[in-house]
């Protein structure tokens, strides 16, 4: 087994481990190594315009919406950025404002990507350059979302929540996942990610 490959089992073993992070935070940045590995596909994706492969391009998408969306970023805006709130950063003109934002400009260049995609395949030229420039833009966006995140956000929550605080959201991140995206969801979106990944090698 490569080193990259032993790696990318290790992350996911420590992912599946959930009650293992200590922090919340830690959790949001394993997620944010699996989002970037499927940006790493998508960027690969928008090299290749000429020969739209719509099956990938379609299971990117969900990934996208299900796994980067629905479970990740609704951590951080319905669990995450209350706390913080709690205890006393502010929504408005601060770093949470600016990451709400974010992640609304990001579903548009979703919603975007996934209208041109059926006119994509049909070979209509200027629907796989809206493929291809949202795409672009995503990519963009969220790893420099994912660098504030990481290096500003998570930073400050670290120093804002205390250790029951942390372990309490990471509670609270186990529920929501049950309840929106329902059992075995991590399960298939890493091994989407893994697929992807493949086919693309
Ligand atoms: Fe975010
Ligand atoms: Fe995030």
């Amino acid at each position: 087994m490569g080193v990259r490959e032993k790696s990318i089992m290790e992350s996911e073993a420590k992912f599946h481990e959930h009650h293992h992070f200590e922090k919340a935070t830690e959790a949001l940045k394993a997620e944010h190594r699996i989002i970037e590995r499927v940006l790493a596909v998508l960027e690969k994706l928008t090299k290749s315009p000429g020969d739209i492969r719509v099956d990938l391009w379609e299971k990117a998408i969900d990934f996208i919406r299900n796994f980067a969306d629905k479970c990740h970023h609704l951590k951080e805006e319905g669990l995450l950025f209350p706390a913080l709130e709690e205890h006393g950063v502010p929504r408005d003109g601060g770093p949470i404002g600016m990451m709400l934002f974010e992640h609304e400009e990001g579903r548009g260049y979703v919603r975007a990507m996934a209208a041109a995609l059926p006119l994509a395949k049909q070979d209509l030229v200027t629907a796989k350059t809206t493929l291809v420039e949202n795409a672009g833009a995503y990519l963009r966006l969220l790893r420099e979302h994912i660098a504030k995140e990481d290096e500003v956000l998570f930073e400050m929550a670290d120093e804002a929540l205390t250790s029951e605080d942390q372990k309490k959201l990471l509670k609270e991140f186990e529920e929501h996942e049950e309840k929106k995206m329902g059992a075995g969801m991590h399960e298939k979106y890493l091994a989407i990610a893994t697929e992807l990944e493949e086919r693309l090698s």
